[in-house]
């Protein structure tokens, strides 16, 4: 982690939150700056203002700034400094807090947003919003952004830009190889390479992170930080959650589909020969760092895997207004995480039944993948399984005609594979379905795509054969 890390940003903006939130997470020292002011001049913030002028108020902040600063870098540890929304806006602090540490700016939220968070600080509030919009170019020329984030427990989830690097100085790092090589201006020197692939999504792998951890001389006070995609997550995740009984791990997702999806929800684990992941461990990151600049070097197959799960999400949360590009900018990003977090909050450890909405489209997909000996990809799995059992609930009477075929043309708009592989019919996937692990006696379970924001958990008697909806009562 930087030495300094300053959030900034528009009043309303949520830094306050932030910065408590993520120096617990960052284990780290938490000031708030206009607390500091307050102290040293013995008065509020408002009466400084109104005795003194904004003018001098600026005065103190910058020389309180520096002071904190000061004090921050003769410390051990992470200090995280919460600034007041004007605190940047003389050229001189700005230069002293960009060389002194790291700037993170959050994100302004959308008038809608902002009126109702500005409504809660009342009279005050109009002045303040008039500011966010006024200095809104200021705010958007630094370059580390937070988009949103997300407070999950024991787990925190910030998505934006360019944030990587200042989390990532001088951490314990487990990096997939692809990544370790590409990104190496940023990934510090990893104390694990994880090779490439999900073949090696093993038990071998995950005891290989274990010697590495002994070499690095990791102990229990250590956090470990995976940067890659699902697979590195899940082993460098399992691997910490196992390390002298588990130690602390914080997660950055480089491949679409793991923003979206592998990175939340605490699932670790590794693949055995007798099926994927079954050994693991429910071990949530103290944080998720999700960095968009990661995408930048996706092949198109790789970002078109993530696009599937996106999709899927998008079906269950209804989402299908935010279609387009930018859905891949931060906060295209998360307003499609959310989908999983909001299920993820309810249902933390798959106990109620509401995660399994998260199969959408995979009881076919799985089936697919098997049936193929996975050589279709997850991804493409998914589409066609999505289409598939979207066209089941419209033969059962469950979503309206045409839906199926909606559905194909998403999908297909991003290059995903809309029907069954050559060569394999439906009635061929059943009896691998029926051995699935959502099985339950004989009947299993679909969460079965049924129109934007409408998926139903149904379930299906798969004996002899045959694919027949369970009627209940
Ligand atoms: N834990 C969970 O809840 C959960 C959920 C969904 C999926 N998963 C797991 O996630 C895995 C799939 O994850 P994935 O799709 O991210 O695959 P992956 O981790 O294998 O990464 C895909 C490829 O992209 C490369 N790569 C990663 N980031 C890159 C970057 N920024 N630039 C260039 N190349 C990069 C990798 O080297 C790899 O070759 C599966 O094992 C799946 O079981 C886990
Ligand atoms: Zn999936």
């Amino acid at each position: 982690m930087k030495k300094i890390i300053y959030i900034y940003g528009a009043p309303a903006s949520g830094k306050t939150t932030f910065a408590k939130r993520f120096a617990s997470a960052a284990d780290a020292r938490a000031v708030d700056l206009d607390a500091c002011i307050e102290e040293t001049a013995g008065r509020d913030i408002p009466s400084i203002f109104a005795e003194e002028g904004e003018e001098a108020f600026r005065e103190l902040e910058s020389s309180v700034l520096r002071r904190v600063s000061d004090e921050a870098s003769r410390r051990a540890g992470t200090t995280v400094v919460s600034l007041g929304g004007g605190a940047l806006l003389r050229g001189a602090s700005r230069d002293f807090a960009e060389s002194a540490g790291d700037v993170i700016c959050l994100d302004t939220p959308g008038e809608k947003e902002l009126a109702r968070r500005l409504s809660a600080v009342g009279a005050a509030a109009r002045p303040l919003g008039n500011k966010a919009k006024e200095r809104a170019e200021h705010y958007a020329s630094f370059p580390r952004r937070i988009a949103a984030f997300f407070d999950l427990p024991g787990s925190l989830v910030a998505v934006g830009r360019s944030i990587a690097g200042t989390f990532l100085e001088g951490g314990k790092v487990v990096a997939d190889a692809n990544v370790a090589a590409v990104w190496r201006g940023l990934v510090p020197a990893p104390v694990a390479v994880v090779p490439s692939g999900e073949e090696h999504k093993t038990p071998h792998t995950v005891a290989s992170l274990w010697s590495a951890f002994a070499a690095a001389g990791i102990s229990r006070r250590d956090v470990v930080s995976a940067v890659g995609g699902g697979v590195t997550g899940d082993l460098a995740g399992f691997a910490a959650a196992t390390w002298m009984r588990g130690i602390d791990w914080m997660n950055f997702p480089t491949t679409l589909l793991s923003m979206v999806d592998a990175s939340t929800g605490g699932k670790t684990g590794c693949d055995l020969p007798e099926g994927k992941n079954l050994a693991g461990a429910f071990h949530s990151p103290r944080l998720v760092a999700i960095d968009a600049d990661f995408l930048s070097t996706l092949d198109a197959g790789t970002l078109a895997q993530g696009r599937a799960e996106m999709i899927k999400h998008e079906i269950i949360g209804g989402l299908d207004a935010v279609i387009g590009a930018a859905c891949l900018d931060p906060a295209g990003i998360a307003a499609n995480l959310k989908v999983k977090i909001d299920i993820v909050r309810e249902d933390p450890f798959e106990k109620t039944g509401r995660r399994a909405l998260l199969n959408c489209g995979h009881t076919v997909a799985h089936a697919i993948e098997k049936i193929t000996r996975y050589g279709v990809s997850h991804g493409e799995a998914v589409a066609a399984g999505c289409v598939e059992e979207a066209r089941l609930a419209e033969r059962e009477g469950l979503a309206s005609k045409g839906w199926a075929d909606s559905l194909a043309e998403r999908f297909a708009a991003e290059n995903l594979p809309v029907s069954l592989p050559a060569g394999v019919a439906f009635d061929d996937l059943v009896p691998l379905m029926a051995g699935d692990k959502k099985r339950d006696g004989s009947a299993v379970s679909f969460a079965l795509p049924c129109a934007w924001g409408d998926v139903r958990l149904v379930k299906f008697d798969l004996s002899d054969g045959r694919c027949r909806i369970v009627r209940e009562g």
